[in-house]
């Protein structure tokens, strides 16, 4: 569904990244993988090794994404790779949970330079990239963008913020037949969730009608349905993927 799509996933060594990259790769798709920082490079080159390992064409990047100047060389480096992008999934992101009254502005800040400022920086140099072919930004929000979470009100605002970029951007775009999109994840197990107390986990599950969290690979099938030709005419949308949750 992809074949000789080049698609940039950010931050994707782990989790929903990874397993979009991946999923990607399998549809024919030449991948940029992203990492943050040379920590973790490893991760990364063995991201690549895996996509190589099934006949695909894979490169890592480092770029961190709340840097403007590192976005920039991580579209122009994937052009100097591929010599084009189709795709890019703005999918790197951060938590500092805490409540209001105990956040520091450096918590309220961090989340933000990544979560929002990072699809910022990421879709303006790939947008200009993608002017003259077309292309699928996607980019990864949360259903707590959009029902809010106590403990939660820098992630929720970033995530927010990513909807209402997403709508205008796509507005913006449409007569250059780049499509903006979002997808809503509900509670997804990964790195991310891991983390959380088991009370906090028990208390999620009880608003699940599906009664069970999804899984990267479900993230993905829809990431894959964004990019290709299958939801050509889709555009300014923000899809929940989520057991339910958020209905
Ligand atoms: P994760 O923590 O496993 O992966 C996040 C990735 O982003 C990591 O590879 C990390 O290194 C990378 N990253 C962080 N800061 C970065 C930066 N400045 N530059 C480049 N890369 C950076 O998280 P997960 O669960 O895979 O989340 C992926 C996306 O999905 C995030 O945007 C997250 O907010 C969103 N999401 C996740 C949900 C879940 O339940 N897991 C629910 C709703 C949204």
């Amino acid at each position: 569904m992809l074949k000789d799509k080049v698609a940039v996933i950010t931050g994707s060594v782990r989790g929903i990244g990874r397993a979009i990259a991946m999923c990607f790769a399998k549809q024919g798709a030449n991948v940029v993988i992203n990492y943050s920082s040379e920590k973790r490079k490893e991760e990364a080159d063995q991201v690549v090794t895996e996509i190589k390992a099934l006949g695909g064409k894979a490169i890592a990047l480092c770029a961190n994404v709340a840097n403007s100047e590192e976005a920039k060389g991580l579209i122009e480096g994937t052009i100097a790779a591929f010599g084009k992008i189709d795709i890019l999934v703005n999918n790197a992101g951060i938590t500092k949970d805490m409540l209001l009254l105990r956040m520091t502005e450096k918590e309220f800040q961090e989340v933000l330079d990544v979560n929002l400022k990072g699809v910022f920086n990421c879709s303006k140099h790939g947008a200009k990239a993608m002017m003259k072919t077309g292309g699928s930004i996607i980019n990864m929000t949360s259903v707590v963008g959009i029902n809010g979470n106590a403990g939660q009100s820098n992630y929720a605002a970033s995530k927010a913020g990513v909807i209402g970029f997403t709508k205008s951007v796509a507005k913006e775009f449409a007569g250059k037949n780049i499509r903006v999109n979002a997808i809503a994840p509900g509670f997804i197990t990964t790195d991310m969730t891991d983390i959380l107390p088991e009370r906090v986990k028990e208390s999620v599950m009880t608003s699940i009608p599906m009664k069970c969290f999804g899984v990267s690979e479900e993230i993905a099938n829809v990431a894959v349905f964004l990019a290709s030709d299958l939801s050509s005419y889709i555009t300014g949308e923000v899809i929940k993927v989520d057991g339910g949750m958020a209905m």
